[in-house]
């Protein structure tokens, strides 16, 4: 998730050292690339590269950038490798302006072409360059800066945070669209930057602009205009009081619960660059004309994988094996070639057995693709080209906003493949509504606080179990075994997904009074599960559904947890986040970190 920070100050001082800290602060955020730019008597001095900020610092000699307006940038690739030329800020053509901005401009390869057709100088494939161009396109055609800026934020579509500054000027403009941006008014100086950490060491005065407002920082003041008419909109700064750690985690005990609470955003972030990506259509082909269709992945991407593949079928009539990365080297590899197609799935993009499976694929000349949330990362530089998961660093090691994302890519896929229109292929309630995917952010929102207080206390009820399972079936399947996942890698207990026809064929002389048993039924599935509680319940266990409002299930488990209603596979979708709260309580609850479980590590570069 990129990062931006800007500072004024009424006359020319060392800035360096300030956007240096600044940058340091926003590193939390997850980057490969850092820039800084400094603005004075009508100069820009423009610093940046690929690594880390105390790297790109020494090497560019940052701190002794000097200015009396500056901005830093942590980048994030998404659009364009990781590269000097596409970390950020970035100039306009003749080097008058520069900007830079966290988030995804989706439009930005139409945009660039437009730019270029206009006689502009674009230098990189980066979407931060875009902005700055869109604002360049206006001063060209003679508008005023303020107006060129309110033009620009109508052009540029997506998620992002927008900083950009003149060299001949003394103010830095900055607006937002669905992204977030805090501005800090301190003494003899204003900044800017797209989160609290990287402000609350300078000030604790703080104004949160809204989408559809411009920002124009002065040394000494802050004016808010309203995108719609230009007119001023009187804004009172607030005072923050929270510690630097809480507001880091975004005011949560954890990073996990965190990104619970992000994957809604990054959802609707992910939906947009899908949307708009140049890839998905080439990749669509592709599969279409592919004679065996592979998901490979390991762990939490796996049970993505698998929820694909039921997805393709479900929806798009398209048979998929989704398979571990191990076993398709041991199971599949001997046997593909240049007609099959693999989707190789990866939060990190470096899992070592993923890049196994990969070489052995590639050996027998397979189509490689990649599906990967660390863009620069080697699943991205080895595949084709791989689609990127925006959903920023997760820091927490059990996957959450990832795993949403992976699944909500296969989703958009399965619909695409189908060739259907999704508002026309999701069921009559989508029709009122437009796109039923378009509904996806939303009803995550819905899901964690219909549940939230009950998943608490059901977590407090179980906590002593230190076995349990979690069923599913069809859709559920996946999510029932990323559940289990969730639960063993944070509470540490024996948890084991499974399909829920399965359990009769031996589990069952597991179960004991109170053992606790997670199904998660889907609607299409209710009567099936219903004799999977009755098998379990005769036999003293403690059944917990998850699913949508259905009588039946009703009457017939111990616990209702009750989801939105939705489409069969996006309702599956739905599920995994009270499967993802109930790990995270039960495993506080143990005393224990859910970010940083024992054992465990964020990326597996080993066999
Ligand atoms: C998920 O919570 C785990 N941390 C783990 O299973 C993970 O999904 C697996 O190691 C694969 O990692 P990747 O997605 O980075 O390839």
């Amino acid at each position: 998730m990129c990062g931006i920070f800007g500072y004024v100050t009424k006359n020319e001082e060392a800035l360096g050292s300030i956007l240096i800290a600044a940058a340091e602060r926003l590193t939390y955020r997850g980057y490969d690339s850092v820039g800084a730019a400094t603005m004075n008597h009508g100069k820009i001095d423009l610093r940046k590269d690929v690594g880390k900020v105390d790297a790109v610092a020494a090497k560019y000699n940052i701190a002794e950038m000097r200015g009396q307006r500056g901005i830093t940038q942590l980048r994030w690739a998404t659009f364009g490798e990781p590269s000097q030329v596409n970390s950020q800020p970035h100039l306009d053509s003749n080097g008058d302006m520069v900007g830079a901005h966290n988030g995804n401009v989706v439009n930005n390869v139409e945009l660039r072409e437009e730019f270029m057709a206009e006689g502009m100088i674009v230098r990189s494939q980066n979407d931060g360059e875009t902005c700055v161009h869109a604002v360049e396109r206006y001063i060209k055609r003679g508008y005023q800066f303020i107006d060129a800026i309110r033009l620009a934020y109508g052009d540029l579509q997506g998620d992002y945070a927008f900083v950009i500054g003149r060299a001949d000027d003394d103010k830095l403009y900055a607006f937002k669209k669905g992204s977030g941006m805090v501005i800090g008014i301190g003494d003899g100086f204003t900044c800017l930057s797209s989160d609290l950490p990287s402000i609350l060491p300078l000030t604790r005065e703080v104004i949160r602009p809204q989408d559809g407002e411009i920002v124009t920082l002065w040394a000494d003041r802050v004016e808010v205009r309203s995108v719609k008419d230009g007119k001023i909109i009187q804004r009172m700064p607030e005072t923050v009081t929270e510690a630097m750690d809480a507001v880091q985690k975004g005011g949560y005990p954890h990073f996990m619960l965190k990104e619970i609470h992000e994957q809604a955003q990054v959802a609707r972030e992910l939906i947009h660059l899908l949307d708009g990506s140049p890839d998905v259509q080439p990749l669509i082909e592709k599969m279409k004309s592919a004679r065996h269709l592979y998901f490979i992945g390991c762990g939490t991407s796996y049970h993505a994988a698998l929820a694909g593949a039921v997805y393709f079928a479900q929806l798009a009539g398209r048979a998929v094996i989704p398979i571990l990365a191990p076993q398709f080297i041991a199971q599949y590899a001997p046997a593909v070639g240049y007609e099959d197609v693999g989707i190789f799935v990866s939060q990190s993009g470096e899992t070592k057995d993923v890049l196994n499976a990969l070489e052995a694929a590639e050996k027998r000349g397979m189509s490689c693709f990649g599906l990967a949330n660390v863009v620069g990362s080697t699943l991205t530089k080895a595949t084709s080209f791989c689609l990127p998961l925006c959903c920023g660093y997760e820091i927490s090691v059990p996957a959450t906003k990832t795993f949403t994302n992976q699944v909500v890519t296969f989703l958009y896929l399965a619909y695409r493949l189908a060739g259907k229109d999704p508002s026309t292929a999701l069921g009559d309630h989508s029709l009122r509504s437009g796109r039923a995917i378009d509904r996806i952010p939303d009803l995550m929102e819905q899901t964690i606080e219909m549940v939230a207080p009950q998943i608490e206390a059901i977590a407090k009820d179980i906590n002593e179990w230190n076995d349990m399972y979690c069923l599913g079936y069809g859709a559920t399947y996946p999510i029932a075994l990323e559940g289990a996942l969730k639960l063993k890698e944070i509470t540490y207990a024996h948890c084991e997904g499974m399909l829920s026809t399965e359990f009769k064929h031996g589990p069952l002389s597991a179960v004991s009074k109170g053992f606790p048993i997670v199904f998660v039924a889907g609607t299409n599935d209710v009567p099936l599960i219903i004799s999977g509680i009755n098998e379990v319940k005769v036999r003293g266990a403690r059944t917990i559904v998850v699913a949508e409002e259905d009588s039946r299930l009703r009457a017939n488990g111990d616990d209702l947890v009750v989801i939105p209603k939705s489409d069969p596979q996006i309702s599956a979708l739905l599920a995994v986040l009270p499967l993802q709260l109930l790990s995270y309580h039960m495993s506080v609850l143990r005393g224990f970190d859910p970010d940083f479980p024992r054992n465990l590590s964020k990326t597996l570069t080993v066999d």
